[in-house]
């Protein structure tokens, strides 16, 4: 049974004040199923205190993270650092990242060995462009991102390891990919992990779907075999939303 995970990407949303707000309301919410949070980095500690003492389990994240332990590396946060604030997982190689902030597969390599190194789980985030899903070779991105991005990771990490497919059309656009789309992708993805690095780790890693996921089309998507939970960007900025695609996850 692979682990089912509805996780938020807050992106650069929420003070501390409005963090510290929406957690409170879920937390006296009944919530049906864990929830995976990365709010921005200014409220990961405030939020580490108050998810203390919930019931169900609030596990909390980074949105990005330097692959160095420190440095001179102005702007920048380690692992270790995120671990210390309170995550215990951290979204790498987001499209946005990719390419606003031009991160390339090496760099993000040496964040997900970085990231095992401390015990942060990473949400590992793949997807193709527009022109690559309208040419038909949306794989061969996909294929180059989680070749060079898992190149040198031992199998006993893949354990801790979690995929986002994120189309990158698929954005913030409000044009979320197809269930069919997304499960055909997903099952593509599985294939190439079980050819590369084999079956079982294939079998056991947790693949989810992100790009407009909303209340609407939460439950179909959840719904295909290969498509193991969500990552969640606007839809998640509000606790009533967001609980009711946790409600959908059975
Ligand atoms: P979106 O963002 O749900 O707002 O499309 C998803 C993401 O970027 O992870």
């Amino acid at each position: 049974m692979r682990k089912k995970i509805i996780a938020a990407n807050w992106k650069m949303h929420k003070t501390v004040h409005e963090t510290e707000k929406f957690l409170r309301e879920l937390m006296s919410s009944d919530m049906p199923h864990e929830a995976w949070i990365a709010p921005p980095f200014t409220s990961l500690h405030a939020a580490a205190q108050i998810v203390s003492n919930a019931k169900v389990k609030i596990h909390l994240g980074g949105q990005n993270m330097h692959a160095a332990a420190q440095g001179a590396f102005t702007g920048e946060i380690s692992g270790s650092m995120l671990k210390e604030a309170g995550a215990s997982f951290c979204i790498i190689g987001h499209s946005e990242r990719r390419n606003l902030f031009h991160e390339n597969d090496a760099e993000i390599n040496a964040k997900l060995k970085s990231a095992f190194h401390v015990g942060l789980t990473p949400i590992f985030c793949v997807g193709e462009s527009a022109a690559a899903r309208d040419s038909g070779d949306f794989m061969d991105p996909i294929e180059l991102q989680l070749s060079s991005g898992l190149l040198g990771i031992e199998s006993p990490h893949f354990k801790n390891l979690v995929l986002a497919y994120e189309p990158i059309w698929a954005i913030g656009t409000g044009k979320a990919a197809t269930p069919q789309l997304a499960q055909e992708t997903h099952n593509k993805i599985r294939g190439y992990i079980a050819a590369k690095w084999g079956g079982d780790i294939a079998k056991s890693l947790p693949i989810l779907y992100g790009g407009s996921v909303n209340v609407a089309n939460a439950k179909q998507l959840l719904s295909e075999p290969d498509i193991d939970g969500l990552l969640i960007g606007g839809a998640a900025l509000e606790v009533q939303s967001y609980l009711s695609i946790l409600r959908q996850q059975q």
